[in-house]
This record gives structure tokens, C-alpha cells and sequence, in this order.
């Protein structure tokens, strides 16, 4: 758990007040809450990030010609800090986001902070934000780092000045009441491609979806499961969750061989998890049949936690699973209960 005392303790809370005020700890959902505090590190040579430091939480300044602005030269983190029942403050492999953060970093060409700046950064952000970390369990403080170009580059490439920024929120479920998701599999349009950048957390990767999520949830879908775009015949992924299916004792996630599917940090837990209880964990290409086919469907990531799938509609064909899925809820309490401190870490996966 995080030190409560110590060096990093500059920024420290009045005697007693352990939560903010005016917030329904009851009602939390996914949006912004304003916090009290940011971090930011910056590189102005292309390589070294310098010493960071928190500020207050507020508005940052851009050149218009930042590489972030005009060409989507960024990054983005999830990870969370949950309190435990005795109220300390844990992380939750907040190593795996740095190094996943590193591999992205290379891939569109920028520097990166190292793993131990990252959480170094990752740890000050939490503990001058402490009293916004939802009592235990009300929900968690969902923190997202990003790591962006924001030198001035007119011409296509990569700059010199990177702004690599933590920002937090309290957050509840991602979706509500964590229901089981109705989904549409989408055939036409495609969230990643062989070659491309779906494997990594790229800006660029989210908002091109938003047109086929509003479609499908005018006609009454929770969200949108894309296909592989080589073949169109395979599942990838929910852009904010990876997917898994079971069928008798074997739980199937799509691979992630290919760099179209975004290496969950929950998607590898469960993974282990899974594997620990003993079923047999295949990663493999799916195709979309064998969904169908399922017994049961859920899916991970580090906002959605792991979140049942209630039905998918794929073309004119509707499947319905069953929810309160025995898995599902399996291996959510299962993680949860490692992140929240009710269950024995044996994994060292929290901080
Ligand atoms: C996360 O689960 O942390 C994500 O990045 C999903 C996000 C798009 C809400």
C-alpha cells in the first residue's frame, strides 16, 4: 500500500479530512470529477524527461502547432488506486502501464519516462490526491497518465518537447450497475489493423469509433464489438474492453499476435486468474461462430473491471448468454478482492 507519510508528503491533507467534500460517494459514475492535483514532466530534447512536479489541477497551454494537436502524437494510461477496508491506499500494477506506455512510446516515436519515473509520478499524483481515492468500496480513483508532443512541429515528424501529464478521477462503474452489455458486432467498420496501431494505448484509436457506438446505441445497443479488419470473420475487441468467451473449460481471448488488440493490463489477470482456477486459457483468433457459440461472454479492462455480456448481435442473428455468469462474477470478485485488499496478493501485484 502507499506510504501515508514520507518524503512526497509536501502536499498534505488538514488533520481528519480524510475524504472530499460534496461528493455522493454513493453515485459515482465514469466522468470527471476535478481533483486537487496534476503532475507533469516534461522533455525538451526528444529523450530525457526532467524532474516533475504537481500543480494544481487546471487548464494547460498548448502551441496550435503541437504535435498532439495536429497529428495525434500521444498516448494515454489507465490504471487505479483503491482503498482497502482498514483504509490504505493500493495501486494495481501500475508497472505493467509504464512498460505498456513505453511500447507505445516507441511505436509513434517518442520518448517515454522510465518504469520507475512512471510510478514514481503515478504514486505522488495518488497520495496529493487522497482524500478523492472513494472509500472502500464506493469505487476507485481512476488515474490517466498521458504522454503527448507538445513541441511545435509544423512538418510531418517528431518534435523534440514531450509533455508527459498524470490527471485522476473518482470514479464508480464504468457502466452502470456494471449491467450486462448488449452488444452489436460491428462488420463494416474496423477499430484496428494488422500493421497498425490498435495494439498500442494511441489516442488516435478511440475517437474513430465513436460514429459506429452512436449508431449502434440509437438502435439500443450498451456497445460495439469490431471484427479483425483482414478477414472481417474474427472478434477483436470493445475499444474500451478486451473480450473473452467460455465454452466448457475453455476460456477463449483474441490474440494479441496480430497488434490489433490492445494488451490489457486486466486481460492479463484474468488471464492468470483463470488459469489458477483452472481452466484451460487459449489466446487465439476468434471466429466470430465460436462467439455465438458461447456459453458465456464478459469482458475486462482497467475501467470496465470485468463486465458481463448479456447478448451480442451479429448481422441478423441475436445470442443471449447467461449473466450473473458463473465465471464472470468468479473472476471479478477474484480480482476485485486482490485489488481491494479482502483477498491474499500471493501475485505482488499491488503497490
Ligand atoms: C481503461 O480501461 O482504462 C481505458 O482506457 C478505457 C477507456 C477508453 C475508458
Amino acid at each position: 500500500a502507499l506510504q501515508t507519510t514520507g518524503e512526497s508528503n509536501n502536499h498534505s491533507l488538514k488533520n481528519g479530512e480524510m475524504y472530499a467534500d460534496g461528493i455522493n460517494w454513493d453515485d459515482l459514475g465514469f466522468g470527471l470529477i476535478p481533483i486537487d492535483y496534476m503532475y507533469t514532466m516534461k522533455c525538451s530534447d526528444g529523450e530525457n524527461f526532467s524532474q516533475g512536479h504537481l500543480s494544481p489541477f487546471g487548464k494547460i497551454e498548448l502551441c496550435p502547432s503541437a504535435g498532439i494537436l495536429n497529428y495525434g502524437q500521444g498516448l494515454f494510461e489507465g490504471l487505479k488506486a483503491t482503498r482497502t477496508e482498514d483504509g490504505r491506499i493500493m495501486l494495481f500494477r501500475p508497472q505493467e502501464n509504464a512498460l505498456r506506455m513505453k511500447m507505445g512510446a516507441e511505436r509513434m516515436c517518442m520518448p517515454s519516462p522510465s518504469v520507475e519515473q512512471f510510478v514514481d509520478a503515478v504514486k505522488q499524483t495518488v497520495f496529493a490526491n487522497k482524500r478523492w481515492v472513494p472509500p472502500p468500496g464506493k469505487g476507485s480513483l481512476y488515474i490517466r497518465p498521458l504522454l503527448v508532443g507538445s513541441g511545435s512541429n509544423l512538418g510531418l515528424g517528431p518534435g523534440l518537447e514531450y509533455t508527459f501529464l498524470i490527471f485522476a478521477s473518482p470514479v464508480g462503474n464504468y457502466h452502470k450497475g456494471r449491467a450486462a452489455l448488449n452488444l452489436y458486432v460491428e462488420h463494416k467498420i474496423h477499430r484496428a489493423t494488422p500493421g497498425g496501431t490498435g495494439g498500442v494505448k494511441s489516442v488516435t484509436n478511440y475517437s474513430p469509433v465513436y460514429q459506429t457506438q452512436q449508431q449502434a446505441r440509437a438502435k439500443g445497443f450498451s456497445d460495439v464489438l469490431f471484427l479483425d479488419s483482414a478477414t472481417g470473420k474474427n472478434i477483436e475487441e470493445i475499444v474500451a474492453a478486451n473480450i473473452f468467451i467460455l465454452k466448457g473449460n475453455v476460456i477463449s481471448t483474441p490474440t494479441l499476435k496480430h497488434g490489433t488488440i490492445l494488451p490489457g493490463v486486466t486481460r492479463k489477470s484474468i488471464i492468470d486468474i483463470a488459469l489458477d482456477f483452472g481452466y484451460q486459457v487459449e489466446e487465439r483468433v476468434i471466429p466470430v461462430e465460436d462467439l455465438l457459440a458461447a456459453d458465456e461472454a464478459f469482458c475486462t479492462g482497467t475501467a470496465v473491471v470485468v463486465n458481463p455480456i448479456g447478448a451480442v448481435t451479429y448481422q441478423d442473428k441475436r445470442v443471449e448468454y447467461k449473466t450473473g455468469g458463473a465465471l464472470c462474477q468468479k473472476l471479478y470478485e477474484t480480482l476485485t478482492g486482490i485489488q481491494t485488499g479482502r483477498l491474499e496478493d500471493k501475485k505482488g501485484w499491488t503497490l
